[in-house]
């Protein structure tokens, strides 16, 4: 039987929670920035997965208005919303997978680097309470600009020492989302059965989609590949310029990150060859400290680092051009943190 019946099952039959003759197992994920643009909706998508039983949404304003509302949902996990520092303690404690959507969004003319003054601020006390409260939770990094945050956690993990690079990961989902509904479309195959690994970072040129890797396979002209490329690197930016000075991406942002979320909780609770693209500690790839590619998530954490496998000569030279970038990105978070 399916986990999801499961929980149907137990779930619409209260007096015999935890009789299930397939438990799933309990989880507690808690978001950080619940209340804002990714937060809400990804605090909804995470309530409708079957796999979580504790969902705890924090934020420093507007949190128990936000956990009110999806609360109401008829579904397994029991939310809970916590608002302002005094309350991260309790947000944090027992959480299986926690998820960081925040810090300020991108206005237009913005890089992801521009964010980084604020948002690194943000990244380092959040890691700090994660250190202190919930040291054993797979962190899912999605503040930006993200080559730089997911070290500014580590540096903050190390000297907490309760780093395990393995619990780490830089959400890069989002890059692959676009990837994949780009290429259905000029491939003009069914967008579901699209696989495309991104590999690199997650800014700019540091975002490195592989199409010559891309499943279904369809013979795209060389020009082609190259506009599909530069349409993923610049995705962020389409929605930022549209949304004209609101924000960037929000609702599809939500829907990636509730799908590394997913992984995340699969992974833990055993579920085999759980492979997703994630930015993260690795020193299989390239001569730099992190770097996005294919991982294997298991019970803890990454399990394996999966190599980029053959590029085309395009590709190589993407791979090429991205490292001083993604190199001064991960050196500017180390700095920061160690001050
Ligand atoms: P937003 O401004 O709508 O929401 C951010 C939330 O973070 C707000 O509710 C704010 O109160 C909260 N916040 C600020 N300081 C906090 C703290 N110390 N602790 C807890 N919460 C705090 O921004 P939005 O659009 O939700 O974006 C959030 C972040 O996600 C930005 O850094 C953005 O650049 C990034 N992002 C990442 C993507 C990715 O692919 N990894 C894609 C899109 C956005």
């Amino acid at each position: 039987r399916s986990v999801q019946s499961a929980v149907s099952r137990t779930s619409s039959h209260l007096t015999r929670r935890g009789y299930a003759t397939e438990p799933v197992p309990e989880r507690k994920v808690a978001i950080l920035g619940a209340a804002g643009g990714i937060g809400q909706p990804l605090s909804l998508l995470m309530k409708l997965n079957p796999l979580v039983s504790t969902l705890s949404l924090y934020d420093i304003a507007g949190t128990p208005g936000v956990a009110a509302d999806v609360s109401h949902i008829n579904s397994r996990s029991e939310v809970t919303g916590y608002a302002g520092e005094e309350e991260l303690g309790k947000a944090l404690e027992g959480a299986d997978v926690v998820i960081i959507p925040a810090g300020v969004p991108r206005k237009p003319g913005m890089t992801r680097d521009d964010l980084f003054n604020i948002n690194a601020g943000i990244v380092k006390s959040l890691a700090t309470a994660i250190s202190k409260y919930c040291p054993h939770a797979l962190v899912n990094m999605i503040s930006n600009p993200v080559n730089s945050t997911v070290p500014i956690a580590a540096e903050v993990f190390k000297k907490a020492g309760t780093y395990d690079e393995k619990r780490l990961f830089g959400v890069t989902t989002l890059d692959v989302v676009r990837a994949k509904t780009f290429y259905a479309g000029k491939a003009k195959v069914p967008v579901a059965e699209v696989n495309v690994p991104v590999v690199g970072g997650h800014a700019g040129v540091t975002i490195l989609p592989l199409f010559s890797q891309a499943t279904p396979q369809a013979n795209l002209d060389d020009d082609v590949i190259k506009a599909l490329t530069t349409r993923t690197q610049d995705g962020g930016t389409e929605v930022v310029t549209a949304k004209a000075g609101k924000g960037s991406a929000t609702l599809s942002m939500a829907y990636a990150g509730a799908i590394f979320a997913d992984a995340c909780l699969k992974g833990l609770n055993g579920v085999p060859d759980v492979i997703e693209c994630s930015y993260v500690q690795s020193n299989l790839i390239s001569e730099l400290p992190f770097f996005a590619s294919k991982v294997r998530i298991g019970k803890n954490g990454v399990e394996e680092i999966l190599g980029l496998g053959s590029l085309s000569d395009f590709e190589q030279q993407g791979l090429e051009n991205l490292k001083a970038e993604l190199k001064s990105s991960i050196e500017k978070g180390i700095k920061f943190a160690s001050q």
